[in-house]
């Protein structure tokens, strides 16, 4: 329009005195005590110049405004005067603000609710909107609280060890952390504990744009049971009925529920914050390990999130254990991956762990001695008595020092430690597949070599490889690709705070919830069907074939049996 140009000279013209004299007033004494609406609003007209320009606002007002003969520099009157008269102006820019925008304005339209009751001419909302959540929307059972609050009130049976209640604090993140040491950033840093996820992802849930109530528009329904936490209870109590008792009782409440009747509950899930072998005791022995949770019908059709997943089953999933960044927006992300790509890392590599001499085929021993003999190598060493390795800040100074983080498996196939190299930057070193590429399939890329090394478990174990070797060959510059790509993982394998609205980045979270759309549309609308061996189903999900692999040697099924038969108790105090 022809008005435009005038229109917009006119209002920077405006905009120019109205910055002299809010200059002048802020370097002369006598101004000092006005009030701060002033400094607010010359704030907005400047870090908004493009709704200015492209509003067409008719500005006869301000025209007097103009051309009155005003003592600009010495008269707070005439100073609000002006800021009445643009006031209009500013009022009739903040709805074409919202207007200009609708994908933007669509992602703020996050309750359903909002969306059911908006109707007439504000359809256009609804039309917006409805992609967003459409395919992605989730019932959440309201379960009795015996299954979700009232463990939690239970918190001090979690451990024998340590009084585990501050952990379930600030939505299973655990205490602040704070920052006096600088090895963290500003805002997000928690004390979290390794076995949190159920609590976190539920306190996650109640914040999901997508939540319905009405189950026959939802893509997946989630039970938010603590499995995790409520077996943890009666881990060494030597007695099976106690650790099974809540899994048969949620089994019993949904099969009766309506929305299991659909689909035979194949479009439930659920989030178990512990490793998949605490929930998989094949016999009703006291003695024996874990409760049978996942070996239960009702279970067995479900899809089950966890931390570490059985490579020999088919219907459980790996998701990041949560780690001690926990960001509240795109910019704390983004803060904090500059902060670990300028970092110095003095040390080739580092490990952090405890040795396992009660597991025969352990390579612990091993990683340990050639990270002492080697000076390339700084390690934590993690007993019963050196609490140091429990510290979230010198773990993570390690870490951030380190280019190369060791990450052989302990107890199990995974460790939580995986997740704190990659936030810390540090390339993260394997000893086999089972401790990440088969495992979080949802989260980390198929490419492993791009981020990760993997030196053959056997090799190490023989004794004939020597890691400082093999990691020193590695050239600079595909180190340099290499942290790169590690930090570039950092968003999808943190938690963010619930109440964080990421727009640029997904965190693992929505990166869980994708997999798990995905993954009940599969079982419950495709008659593809997966008619493969379950023991197989590590290879089939990694690489779509159950044709013999060159991984094969490191998942016979005889292992399933060894990692069962791991000296638990022991374990459980220093994992
Ligand atoms: C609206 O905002 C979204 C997200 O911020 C952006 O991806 C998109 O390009 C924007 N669209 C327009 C028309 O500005
Ligand atoms: C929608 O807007 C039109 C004019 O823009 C108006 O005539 C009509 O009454 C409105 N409908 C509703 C339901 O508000
Ligand atoms: C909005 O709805 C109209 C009809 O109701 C449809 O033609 C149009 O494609 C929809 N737009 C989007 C973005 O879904
Ligand atoms: C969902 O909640 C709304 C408002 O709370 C209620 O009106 C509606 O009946 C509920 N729908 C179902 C299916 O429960
Ligand atoms: C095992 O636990 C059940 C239920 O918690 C209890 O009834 C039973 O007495 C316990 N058995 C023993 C031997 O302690
Ligand atoms: C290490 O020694 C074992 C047994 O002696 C052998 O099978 C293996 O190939 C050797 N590995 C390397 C890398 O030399
Ligand atoms: C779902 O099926 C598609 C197509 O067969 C496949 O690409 C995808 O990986 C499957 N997703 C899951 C989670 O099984």
């Amino acid at each position: 329009m022809d008005q435009t140009p005038r229109c917009r000279c006119k209002i920077w013209f405006i905009l120019c005195m109205f910055f002299i004299c809010w200059y002048f007033m802020i370097h002369n004494a006598k101004w000092y005590t006005l009030s701060s609406p002033t400094a607010t609003f010359s704030h907005d007209t400047i870090s908004n110049p493009i709704e200015i320009i492209d509003s067409n606002i008719k500005t006869t007002e301000d025209e007097n405004v103009n051309t009155k003969e005003i003592d600009w520099l010495h008269d707070v009157a005439q100073l609000r005067a002006l800021e009445d008269e643009l006031e209009p102006v500013l009022k009739k820019l903040k709805p074409r603000k919202i207007k200009k925008n609708e994908t933007e304005m669509a992602m703020e339209i996050t309750k359903p609710k909002t969306r059911s009751q908006k109707r007439g001419n504000e359809s256009v909302i609804v039309n917006v909107t409805e992609p967003s959540c459409t395919g992605r929307y989730i019932y959440v059972h309201d379960l009795p609280s015996r299954f979700n609050d009232e463990i939690l009130e239970d918190c001090r049976a979690f451990s024998k060890w340590q009084n585990m209640c501050p952990y379930i604090r600030n939505n299973g993140f655990g205490p602040s952390l704070g920052n006096s040491d600088r090895v963290f950033s500003r805002s997000g840093w928690y004390s979290t504990n390794q076995f949190m996820l159920e609590l976190i992802f539920h306190n996650k849930m109640k914040h999901y744009e997508c939540v319905t109530n009405d189950s026959s528009i939802a893509s997946a329904i989630y039970v938010p049971y603590y499995a995790g936490l409520d077996v943890w209870r009666y881990l060494f109590d030597h007695n099976v009925s106690s650790r099974d008792a809540l899994a048969i009782d949620l089994a019993d409440w949904l099969r009766e529920q309506p929305e299991w009747k659909k689909y035979d509950g194949k479009n439930h899930f659920l989030v178990a914050g512990r490793i998949t072998w605490d929930f998989r005791r094949e016999i009703d022995e006291d003695d024996a390990w874990g409760n049978k949770l996942m070996l239960l019908p009702e279970f067995r059709k479900m899809t089950i999130l966890t931390i570490e997943k059985s490579p020999w089953h088919g219907n459980d999933f790996g998701i990041p254990y949560p780690t001690y960044f926990h960001p509240r927006s795109d910019n704390d992300i983004i803060e904090w991956q500059n902060k670990m790509r300028r970092n110095r890392r003095r040390n080739l590599f580092s490990f952090a762990g405890a040795p396992r001499p009660e597991m025969e085929d352990s390579i612990r021993d091993q990683i340990i001695d050639q990270c002492v003999a080697s000076r390339k190598c700084r390690i934590i060493q993690c007993s019963y008595d050196n609490l140091k390795c429990y510290q979230p800040v010198d773990v993570m100074k390690l870490f951030q020092s380190s280019i190369f983080c060791l990450q052989p498996p302990g107890d199990s196939y995974t460790r939580r430690s995986t997740f704190d190299s990659i936030l810390a930057g540090c390339i993260p070193v394997f000893f086999t597949p089972g401790s990440a590429y088969i495992q979080y399939l949802w989260h980390l890329p198929r490419q492993f070599n791009k981020y990760s090394v993997l030196i053959n478990e056997d090799d190490v174990r023989h004794k004939n490889v020597s890691i400082e070797t093999i990691l020193s060959r590695i050239p600079p510059r595909k180190v340099s690709e290499m942290r790169n790509a590690v930090i570039d993982l950092i968003p999808t394998t943190v938690y963010a705070d619930p109440k964080a609205k990421l727009r640029k980045f997904k965190d693992a979270f929505d990166v869980s919830i994708n997999g798990v759309v995905d993954r009940i549309h599969n079982v419950t609308k495709n008659t593809a069907s997966f008619d493969f061996d379950e023991r197989f189903s590590w290879k089939y999900f990694l690489f779509g074939s159950v044709e013999k692999h060159d991984w094969d040697h490191y998942f016979s099924y005889s292992m399933n049996q060894k990692v069962k038969q791991v000296d638990v108790e022991a374990n459980e105090a220093r994992r």
